[in-house]
């Protein structure tokens, strides 16, 4: 890996460790855990339960491997895509750092809504790139950081408006600049309505 990749990967740990801290939840749900990049900043003591979902069992495999032994029984990893027809288990908090480029924002976006009651916070990183495409020249290597095939360009403020729309009002916002001239963008969401109740 490069440097850049390497110090885009140690960010993203650093943001995983920032959500936590940030919104110190007892259960949290991280989509497209990949290899479990920032789990370590998952503290046992803590936590009733952690979730990691991904599409990719190699990678699953990875997490597992380093996880299990300092998370136990708490760890909970599960095969599955992320997309309309997935159903959460309640959790305080719902980690999403570079998936919806996978998902796309429409599909993204109808996975929330149908699990709105379900999340407590919404934590969203996506990257923009300043000058090029989504996917730096030299293409990532390192096994389980599933940094590998990115796929499109998200824009955050279409995000914005597209979780809007389902439920979900923006609570906080963090640009993280990169030195290779790419920014993560972290938005932050908590639903304003139930199912079965009107907007509060
Ligand atoms: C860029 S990586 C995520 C990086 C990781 N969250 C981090 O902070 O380092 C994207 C991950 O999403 C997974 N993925 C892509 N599309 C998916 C889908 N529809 N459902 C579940 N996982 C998916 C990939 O297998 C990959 O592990």
């Amino acid at each position: 890996m490069s440097d850049a990749e390497v110090g885009q990967l140690q960010r993203l740990r650093a943001i995983t460790a920032e959500q936590l801290a940030d919104h110190r939840p007892r259960s949290a749900t991280v989509l497209g855990v990949a290899g479990g990049n920032g789990l370590d900043a998952v503290d046992p003591a803590r936590f009733d339960e952690i979730v990691g979902i991904d599409l990719n069992a190699e990678y699953l495999e990875a997490c597992e491997a380093r996880y299990r032994g300092a998370l136990g029984d708490r760890l909970h990893l599960i095969e599955a895509r992320i997309d309309r027809s997935l159903r959460l288990s309640e959790t305080d908090l719902v980690i999403a750092n570079l998936i919806v480029e996978y998902v796309g924002v429409d599909e993204f976006a109808a996975f929330a809504g149908v699990n709105a009651d379900r999340i407590g916070v919404l934590s969203v990183v996506v990257q923009r790139n300043d000058d090029e495409g989504f996917v730096s020249r030299t293409e990532y290597t390192s096994a389980f950081s599933g940094l590998a095939s990115v796929s499109s360009d998200v824009d955050a403020g279409r995000l914005v408006e597209a979780l809007d729309a389902v439920g979900f009002t923006e609570i906080g916002a963090v640009d993280h600049p990169l030195p290779n001239r790419k920014t993560l963008v972290r938005r932050d969401f908590r639903r304003r309505w139930t199912s079965g109740s009107s907007e509060a």
